[in-house]
């Protein structure tokens, strides 16, 4: 989502003329798009504001910009403790950059702007596309799970789902544009259409259905997926053969029903696994990708070990590991119980090794098969050859000359944990 607000933001300002440095040192304006998730993010921007407060102090007239979900948890006391930054702007208040800019050039002073709820659609700004055959749509803004350890619902606000109409048009266009993959984003797209007040009267898989009918369309993805919202209809339009690719990130976060309650996650262990047997039932080829957890509060080895059982039992396609980490605003951040950093180290190293045995056992398993591949890009180890995906969303490298968009048969001939390397077939 945060990729998708920074082609925003580049989007507004090429409208307003403004072109890409391609130092920072040369650039008149600084822009961070910025992420609160975990800590770490946090950090990191620290060090790039160092960066910033050098350049400013070496020419007074360069503008920087804060902008994300850092800016809007922080708000006005960013201003106060980054006194060199000109513009916080939340991720609700992008379109509203251009009057900011403006504002700030008139009066002299740092400007904000931090609305708490979606209520212009920032997706249909226009955008500075990375080119290529895929595109980012955004169908549902912000967030109403609260799940107990998560920041998103205080800094995207409430979920707001985008018309069906509007996503449909951004579809064509893109596609009339060259685009042949689209991957509609949201931090549940499962929930589209669910909130009170929506004005049409469509759910996710019927977003998913009417883009099947869009001509040129190759190729539909989607994420995230909460485990909660995933319907009979969702599952119906992955089984049947369309555009609809058979790849489905469905975080579990935990394998311990006491966590998973305490996360507020709204299923349990048995609840999870019984919507993976129902979805592999359904979609044989499907790809389960999810997220995990480790190191919530009161995280015992026994939840931990519930983790890792689970992860052999759904032989996950692959997995984003993460340690907790505990953000203002949030109630795990008052829980007790939190794990010492040599148990959170040990349960990820852990974690992992299992995660990418799984993830090879998958693998090996689809050695030998002959299956649709979408050219992504030039290969950038070896030259002569292309990197593709599945439609399991798995990189597969190989000689060919095809070009970007193309979609080839390729037979998978080595793999790893994470990719393919294959033979062009047709
Ligand atoms: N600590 C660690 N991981 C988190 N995530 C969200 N909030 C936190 C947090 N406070 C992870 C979840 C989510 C992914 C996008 O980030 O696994 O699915
Ligand atoms: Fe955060 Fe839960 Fe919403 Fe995902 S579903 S963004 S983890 S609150």
């Amino acid at each position: 989502m945060n990729d998708h607000d920074s082609e925003r933001i580049a989007g507004l300002l090429e409208e307003m003329g403004l072109a890409r440095s391609a130092t920072p040192e040369g650039a008149d304006l600084l822009v961070y798009n910025t992420c609160s998730i975990r800590e770490k993010a946090d950090n990191r921007l620290a060090g790039h504001l160092g960066t910033a407060a050098r350049l400013k102090r070496e020419d007074g007239e360069k503008l920087v910009v804060v902008a994300g979900c850092l800016a809007q948890s922080r708000r006005t006391e960013f201003l106060a403790d980054f006194p060199f930054v000109d513009i916080v702007v939340g991720p609700q208040n992008l379109h509203q950059l251009p009057t900011l800019l403006q504002r700030r050039l008139a009066c002299g002073a740092p400007v904000g702007a931090f609305d708490e709820a979606t209520t212009s659609w920032s997706a249909d700004l226009p955008r500075c596309r990375v080119p290529g055959p895929a595109a980012w749509v955004q169908i549902v803004a912000g967030c109403s799970n609260f799940c107990s350890y998560c920041i998103v619902p205080y800094v995207r606000g409430p979920e707001a789902s985008r018309p069906a109409a509007d996503i449909l048009a951004e579809v064509a266009r893109l596609v009339a544009d060259g685009v042949r993959q689209v991957t509609f984003l949201g931090q549940n797209v499962n929930a589209y259409g669910k909130e009170p007040g929506f004005a049409g009267r469509e759910r996710f898989a019927d977003i998913l259905e009417r883009s099947t009918s869009v001509p040129g369309l190759a190729r539909i993805r989607f994420m995230t997926s909460h485990p909660k919202d995933v319907s009979d209809a969702l599952i119906d339009v992955m089984a049947r053969p369309n555009q609809v690719c058979e790849h489905l990130h469905l975080p579990a976060q935990s394998g311990s029903d006491r966590i998973l309650s305490a996360m507020r996650r709204g299923y349990d262990r048995r609840g999870y696994l019984d919507l993976v047997r129902r979805l592999r039932g359904a979609v044989p080829d499907l790809a389960l990708t999810t997220d995990l957890i480790v190191g919530f509060p009161g995280e015992s080895e026994d939840d931990f070990m519930d983790t890792v059982s689970l992860v052999e039992e759904c032989g996950f396609d692959g997995a984003y590991t993460f340690v907790y980490s505990p953000r203002a605003q949030t109630d795990a951040a008052r829980l007790p119980g939190r794990s010492t950093c040599e148990v959170t180290e040990r349960r990820m190293g852990r974690l992992v090794t299992v995660v990418q045995e799984a993830a090879k056992d998958r693998n090996q398993a689809l050695l030998g098969r002959t299956v649709e591949v979408m050219v992504e890009r030039p290969s950038r180890q070896r030259s002569g050859e292309v990197m593709g995906r599945t439609r399991g969303h798995k990189p597969v490298n190989f000689t060919s000359g095809a070009a970007p968009g193309e979609l080839v048969m390729v037979e998978l001939t080595e793999a790893t944990s994470t990719s393919f390397r294959g033979r062009r077939v047709a």
